[in-house]
Order: structure tokens, then C-alpha cells, then sequence
């Protein structure tokens, strides 16, 4: 059996491979072309060490000098003599341009289009979206220009890739999209990023912004399939009303993971919502589970630095805490 193989570079670069049922990880990559350090091959140098992020392997034969107990129990193991046992997410520790690889480029037809709100479009394109991790990004050109922008993926892995877009006067992606009609061809290049869903282990509080809400939705896209042995708990946040979009996929999401709930938050005082002000406004201290919590925040840079704020003033320090920030860019 082959299992697919997300090498995370240091870079935030990611490649899948494919891992024959004989195969070691270094061997799929070097196969795939992709030159991850690597000396003895014999499980002496501790040249290939990795960290494994998520999936079943057998660590194969080695001696303490190349990996320690210590080390394996923390997840490290040796690329040279891994064996997948199932689907795996393994960080290799160099970057991705010293391993002579570097992000996958595609191409894809824009498939459909849909303004959600006078802030936020949405978009698809067509064909299956190429491997990515659950809340990583791809850059995409913006048709007729040099620019290029970073969007995270909306859609679940193996699903037609989506995203979503914030409006922005004079914005390049977002004024091109509001002019164009499905059929175009776009190029991106991707995925990339640190910003992903690891195994969940413990609970779970994602803390959304605004279009920040965009890669929760793949992560929960994937949670679906998958399921969460563990509570889900989405706290998403707007500016006004109208940028509240996409409820009913978080809904659909609540009926089918049994563990997911969500709460949302407007911040313009002169809204009707039953929650107004900020994420951190309408942070239960209870889903903060006294840090026995992964924490995922992603929105604008001060919604980002208020949420970590408020977790020092709360003297919680989660027990995993990943961001991811964007600007809006013209
Ligand atoms: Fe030496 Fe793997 S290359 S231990």
C-alpha cells in the first residue's frame, strides 16, 4: 500500500510524495527528486533527522548516536529508515531550497464566483485543489499584473479548491474579481505555510477574523471526514453585520462534528448582534481549558497580538499556539 507523504520544509514549503509500501521516506523524496539531508543512509549520522507531525510509522533500525529515546519519544525519527504505516506530515528540518525543491506551480480554471457580502468574495476553481495541509495557503497571481496574493484554502483537502477574498477598494485580486467572469485561467503557485491543523490530541480554539475564517473551514472541511475525539470550539469575529458570512457552512459543520461549536462576535457597538467587540471580548474561560488547549488564531495583526494579550493577562499558556496574520494589500 502507498501512502502520500506532506514533507514540511522550514521555508514553509510543502511537497507530498508518494511512499511505496517498501519505500523509506528518504527514499520517496529522493525518488521525487527532492534532496532532504542525508549521509550514511544507514541510520548512523543522524544526518536525516526529522520530526514526524502526524501519522503511523516504524522508526526502523538506528543507533542512539543518529537518534536518542528521548528524541524518538518526542516524535523525531530518522528519514532514512522510516516506513509510513499510514499517511504522514513530516517536518524536515532545512529549508526547502537547500533540499533543491521548491513550491508546486498550477494552474487552474476559474470555475465560480460569488460575492457573499459587500467585504468578502468567494471563489472556485476547478479540478481536485493539489495536495495541501488544512489552513495552508497558495499565492495567486492576479491575471494581467506582477502582483500575486496569498489566499488559504477554504475547501477540505481532495475537494475543489476554494477561497475566500476580502473586498478592498482599489484592491488588486479583489477588483479583478469583481470585474471577471468564471473561465479565466489562474496561476498559483503553493501550498505553503505553517498554519495547519495538527492531530487533535487535546481541545481545540480557533479564533477567526473577519476572511481569516477561510482556513477553518478547510480544517474543519477535514474534520468531518475525519471526526474530533476532542472539543472544537470557533469563535469568529467582524466588523460590521454585513461581513458576517458563510453561517450556514458553520452550521453544516456543527451537524455533522459532533464536537465543533461556534459563537460569533460583531464589532461595531451599533449592531444588533447578541455579541459585540472582539474575539477576546467572548473568550469563555472554559474553552480556554486552563492551557490543555491548541490554540489557532488567524485575522488581522492586532486582532492576532490583542488574542495573545489576553492569554498572557490570563496567565494561560496554551499547550500548542499557532497564528497566522494577514494585511490587507492594494
Ligand atoms: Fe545517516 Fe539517516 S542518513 S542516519
Amino acid at each position: 500500500m502507498t501512502h502520500s507523504i506532506a514533507l514540511h520544509f522550514e521555508d514553509g514549503v510543502t511537497r507530498f510524495v508518494t511512499c511505496g509500501p517498501a519505500e523509506t521516506v528518504a527514499d520517496a523524496a529522493y525518488r521525487a527528486g527532492i534532496n532532504i539531508p542525508l549521509d550514511c543512509r544507514d541510520g548512523a549520522c543522524g544526518t536525516c533527522k526529522t520530526r514526524v507531525e502526524a501519522g503511523a510509522y516504524s522508526g526502523g533500525d538506528y543507533i542512539e548516536d543518529a537518534l536518542t529515546d528521548e528524541e524518538a519519544a518526542e516524535g523525531y525519527a530518522l528519514a532514512c529508515q522510516m516506513r509510513p504505516q499510514t499517511d504522514m506530515v513530516v517536518q524536515i528540518l532545512a529549508g526547502s531550497a537547500a533540499c533543491k525543491t521548491k513550491p508546486g506551480a498550477h494552474t487552474a480554471t476559474l470555475a465560480a464566483l460569488q460575492r457573499l457580502s459587500d467585504s468578502t468574495i468567494a471563489f472556485t476553481l476547478d479540478g481536485v485543489a493539489p495536495g495541501f495541509l488544512p489552513g495552508q495557503y497558495v499565492s495567486i497571481g492576479v491575471p494581467g499584473t506582477a502582483h500575486a496574493r496569498a489566499y488559504s484554502f477554504s475547501s477540505a483537502p481532495g475537494a475543489p479548491a476554494s477561497f475566500l477574498v476580502r473586498h478592498i477598494p482599489g484592491g488588486a485580486m479583489s477588483g479583478f474579481l469583481a470585474a471577471t467572469e468564471p473561465g479565466v485561467t489562474l496561476s498559483f503557485i503553493g501550498p505553503s505555510g505553517s498554519f495547519y491543523l495538527r492531530d487533535v490530541v487535546r481541545p481545540v480554539l480557533m479564533l477567526a477574523g473577519g476572511t481569516g475564517l477561510a482556513p477553518f473551514l478547510s480544517m474543519l472541511g477535514r474534520l468531518a471526514q475525519t471526526g474530533a475525539a476532542y472539543p472544537v470550539h470557533l469563535v469568529y469575529g467582524v466588523t460590521n453585520d454585513a461581513d458576517l458570512v458563510l453561517t450556514d457552512a458553520l452550521d453544516a459543520y456543527v451537524a455533522a462534528i459532533p464536537a465543533f461549536t461556534y459563537t460569533t462576535v460583531v464589532a461595531d457597538a451599533g449592531s444588533a448582534h447578541p455579541q459585540r467587540g472582539y474575539v477576546t471580548n467572548h473568550l469563555d474561560p472554559a474553552a480556554l481549558h486552563c492551557g490543555d488547549v491548541d490554540v489557532y488564531v488567524c485575522g488581522p495583526p492586532a486582532m492576532v497580538d490583542a488574542v495573545r494579550a489576553h492569554l498572557a493577562a490570563e496567565n494561560v499558556t496554551p499547550a500548542r499556539f499557532y497564528t497566522e496574520k494577514f494585511l490587507a494589500a492594494a
